[in-house]
């Protein structure tokens, strides 16, 4: 059987870099996966987080999954706080993960550097990651480029631990789409689309009214010469654009660079914003309808169950083969 696992984290609002990335490819790996979708609360507390915010983050991202289109019948949707297998296992990774290794992790890298005091979690973060993902034997985990070193330790821990102790985890792979598995700002196209960039035009949030689509597209930064062609070498804003535009419409990007063959980039940015507006009202709706309802309450508590019964089980498992007493 294969399995997914995976999650966005609730630490700002959501972009439509984390939808393009991940969240669509949630939706869309339903039909062939058995899907475990979480909110991976304890991974934003790396760096503080106000404690309201945190719950209505929470629960706003939890009604963007449903709203977007993940079943909560076919898949399981929770949140990490809620299965408490997942801080377990986390310190029994720990052990596993070199100091080495993850001083290289990328993100902590960034996210550390010109800082004067980071929290120790966020160092070790990757292990916590790592145990989400075992926890649940998952094959697959779909996410975007940017998180694809961190699933690569996980193979790593996954490999050392059965090594030492005994098979006892699946070995994961990660999916990454070959579009749309890093969308750039709208500002600067070499950095990744992000709710930390001061510049509010430099990204989209899933939950932008329209006339804010509008104008931050029409305010977005394109290249010298005036086609629309992809080609991240020489033109990477327009080159992310299209990648925008394939991901919002499901044209691949020939056709896209088709499409506007011999137009200038003013049609371009209206006809993107469009593309993206219809993709989102419809999942605005939803959200609105649902992001207060006791009906997200039961969602939340029915995937809890549902998460905790198949991460016990890893857990226990995990815990014999390392010489725990389990009585
Ligand atoms: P985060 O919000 O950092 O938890 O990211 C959630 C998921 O969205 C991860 O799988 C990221 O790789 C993906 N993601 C975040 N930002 C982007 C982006 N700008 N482009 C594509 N994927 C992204
Ligand atoms: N680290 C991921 C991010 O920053 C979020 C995350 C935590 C995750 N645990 C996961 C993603 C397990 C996939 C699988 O985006």
């Amino acid at each position: 059987m294969k399995r997914i696992l995976s999650g966005i984290k609730p630490s700002g609002e959501l972009n439509i870099g984390g939808y393009s990335g991940a969240l669509s490819q949630f939706v869309r790996n339903q039909e062939q996966f058995d899907c475990f979708y979480f909110i991976p609360d304890l991974h934003a507390i790396t760096v503080y987080q106000d404690p309201k915010e945190l719950r209505q983050r929470s629960r706003e991202l939890a009604a963007l999954y449903v709203a977007a289109g993940i079943d909560p019948k076919r898949s399981a949707i929770f949140l990490q706080s809620q299965v408490s297998a997942h801080a377990e296992l986390g310190w029994l990774m720990e052990t596993q993960a070199h100091f080495g290794e993850l001083s290289r992790m990328t993100q902590f890298k960034d996210k550390s550097d010109g800082k004067d005091v980071v929290s120790s979690a966020l160092f070790t973060y990757p292990a916590l990651m790592a145990a989400d993902i075992l926890l649940y034997q998952a094959t697959h985990v779909p996410v975007g480029e940017d998180q694809k070193q961190h699933v690569e330790l996980t193979r790593d821990l996954a490999n050392r631990f059965n090594n030492r102790y005994g098979e006892t985890f699946i070995v994961p792979e990660p999916i990454i789409q070959e579009t749309g598995a890093r969308i750039m700002g709208l500002d600067d196209p070499s950095s990744k689309m992000s709710k930390s960039n001061p510049n509010v035009s430099s990204y989209i949030l899933m939950l932008d009214e329209p006339a804010v689509i509008r104008k931050k597209f029409s305010r977005a930064v394109t290249d010298s010469d005036m086609s629309v062609r992809y080609d991240w070498e020489n033109k990477p804003a327009v080159s992310n654009l299209i990648e925008i535009y394939s991901v919002f419409s499901d044209m691949d990007i020939p056709a896209v660079e088709k499409h506007f063959e011999g137009q200038g980039y003013g049609n371009f940015k209206k006809e993107i914003a469009e593309v993206v507006i219809s993709k989102l009202e419809p999942i605005q709706q939803k959200f609105h309808d649902i992001v207060d309802s006791a009906e997200l309450d039961a969602i939340l508590r029915d995937g809890a169950e549902r998460a905790a019964a198949v991460a016990n089980e890893t857990l226990t498992k995990a815990k014999q083969n390392m010489g725990f007493l389990v009585l």
